[in-house]
């Protein structure tokens, strides 16, 4: 007997993350540095990440944020379980994926912090600060380039539709 794969991640999940990839897209490389849409979808990523963190904390399934498996305990049985070649499977994020979708979190919040200050009077023209922001920007390029090698080494070693995991919402 068949029955529907259970949705591992919500609509209002889903929708969030393409609705962030977006904005980091946009911000990174099209629109004007500082310009009014820039720092509007900055917000709305910042917005949209404590909107995140909010679900996570009153969903009841407990597969979302604060309930990710970021215990060094859960990294390393992770890590090694590649090894032993039957990576242990988890019904959301798996603790390395966690630690990469945590740092994300945290660049998108410096971000919008940094840039906010870069508007203040006290910080006008300040170098240091403005390359901060970029510094940061770029951690969350070098981050989202590893979301993107995990996905692809997830579906290319284990065979596995994890790509689909934000569009279907299941694994
Ligand atoms: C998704 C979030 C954001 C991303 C990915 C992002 C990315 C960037 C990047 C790549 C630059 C160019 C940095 C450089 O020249 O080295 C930049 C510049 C700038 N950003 Fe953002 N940013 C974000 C959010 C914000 C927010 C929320 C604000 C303000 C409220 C802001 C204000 C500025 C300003 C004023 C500059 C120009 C700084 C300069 O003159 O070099 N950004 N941003
Ligand atoms: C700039 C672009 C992107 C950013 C900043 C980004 C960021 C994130 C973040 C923060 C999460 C955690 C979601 C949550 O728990 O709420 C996530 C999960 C995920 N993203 Fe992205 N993402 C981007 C692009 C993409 C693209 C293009 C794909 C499709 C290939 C994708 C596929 C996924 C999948 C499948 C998950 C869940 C994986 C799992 O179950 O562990 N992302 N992403």
């Amino acid at each position: 007997m068949s029955s529907s794969p259970k949705i591992v991640w919500p609509y209002y999940i889903r929708l969030i993350h393409w609705i962030i990839a977006l904005t980091v897209i946009l911000n990174i490389f099209i629109l004007e540095e500082g310009d009014p849409p820039h720092r509007n979808l900055g917000y709305l990523a910042l917005g949209l990440v404590l909107i995140r963190f909010f679900l996570g904390f009153i969903n009841k399934r407990k597969n979302l944020f604060p309930a990710l498996p970021l215990k060094w305990s859960d990294i390393k049985t992770h890590v090694t379980s590649h090894f032993n070649g039957s990576p242990v499977d988890y019904e959301g994020h798996t603790p390395l994926a966690s630690v990469v979708y945590v740092l994300i979190w945290i660049c998108l919040i410096g971000l919008a912090i940094s840039g906010w200050m870069l508007g203040l009077d006290a910080f006008w023209g300040d170098e240091t600060l403005e390359e901060i922001h970029g510094a940061i920007s770029t951690g969350l390029e070098v981050l989202v380039v590893i979301h993107f090698i995990g996905i692809a080494l997830d579906s290319y070693f284990w065979k596995r539709k994890t790509w689909m995991a934000m569009i279907k919402g299941y694994k």
